[in-house]
């Protein structure tokens, strides 16, 4: 794997593999001695151009775990301020002997110019593109899914015939494009449910179907509710008409959560809105997978380093026999 970019380009078995790759990631995180010499003398650069506490931390956690160095830079505070484009802040870090380039962007296909445009050898992968997509997001969700269905069982399962309900506010959201494909292609059903002015104009082309109605959602059994949080920072005008309105008709308040299937769960990638798009009763609850997804994130975020940097092949793969 050169860089990762999207989810909606990755093929199945690629997937599987990379979630396999994280299975034994997570039995490493599970030793007294965390740490694997994979990525020694490899220098991985966190390039974040929007505010992020998950994703950034945990592929700082990833890349120290596998021994790599690490380089976090936020363009708050850095030459970005005095108009330094893209391009030069790349290539000053590509002077500094970056092996891999993390990168989080405002505009959607940042990560796609970095990784085509001939400025920086390095790998990238994208933690997060505008409104395009979170690919590491998708694949630590399909991750704990897989996890949560089919339990330690789960290396070389996808997740066919699952049922997720995405909730909320879809228009602004990368995790929910990535999602939708990731899902697609592991052969889960995907229901998008929000208000119409929360779902992009043309979802024709997406692999989901509709609804805008989350107790009709609820009421279908989906294995998994996955609420999106509502996003005001890319919201320029009113989506909907106040938050007690949303949160009533499309939060998941206590009411909604005893209405769920016993064993379904609910996701939400974080950071989440308390009050708004969930209650703390369903974000503290039993099925609530919300930290679970973030000790899972290092998982996977180590197994995608992996694949980008150690030139690995198939038959190399399993931390256990990685020297
Ligand atoms: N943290 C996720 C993202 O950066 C989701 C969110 O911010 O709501 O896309
Ligand atoms: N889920 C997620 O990407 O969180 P951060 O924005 O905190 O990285």
């Amino acid at each position: 794997m050169r860089h990762l970019l999207s989810t909606r380009d990755l093929p199945r078995e690629d997937a599987i593999r990379l979630l396999d790759i994280a299975e034994d990631m997570a039995d490493v995180q599970d030793r007294e001695v965390k740490k694997l010499p994979t990525l020694r003398g490899k220098t991985v650069v966190n390039l974040f151009f929007e505010d992020s506490t998950r994703t950034r931390i945990s592929f700082e956690a990833a890349a120290k775990r596998l021994s790599a160095d690490v380089i976090n830079f936020s363009a708050k505070g850095s030459s970005v301020s005095k108009g330094e484009s893209l391009k030069d802040t790349a290539q000053t870090l590509q002077a500094m002997g970056a092996d891999a380039v993390v990168i989080r962007h405002g505009s959607s296909g940042a990560p796609q110019t970095l990784a085509t445009s001939g400025w920086i050898d390095a790998g990238i992968v994208n933690a997060g593109d505008g409104t395009h997509e979170h690919p590491t997001q998708a694949l630590l969700d399909a991750f704990t899914m897989r996890r949560r269905l089919h339990g330690t069982a789960s290396r070389g399962k996808d997740l066919d015939g699952v049922s997720v309900a995405i909730v909320g506010d879809i228009v602004h959201s990368r995790v929910a494009r990535s999602n939708v494909w990731l899902l697609r292609t592991l052969g889960a059903h995907v229901t998008l449910v929000a208000p119409p002015t929360l779902l992009p104009v043309d979802v024709s082309g997406w692999p989901a179907t509709v609804g805008y109605d989350l107790d009709a959602a609820i009421a279908a059994g989906p294995d998994v509710v996955m609420m999106l949080r509502i996003q005001a920072e890319r919201m320029n005008a009113a989506f909907f008409p106040n938050t007690r309105e949303y949160s009533r008709r499309w939060g998941l308040d206590e009411e909604r959560l005893g209405r769920l299937r016993a064993d379904s769960i609910v996701m939400h990638p974080g950071p989440m809105n308390r009050g708004l798009e969930i209650s703390a009763a369903a974000a503290d609850s039993p099925r609530s997978t919300v930290r679970e997804q973030v000790a899972n994130g290092v998982s996977v975020r180590m197994a995608a380093l992996y694949l980008l940097l150690s030139g690995a092949n198939t038959e190399q793969v399993r931390p256990g026999g990685v020297r």
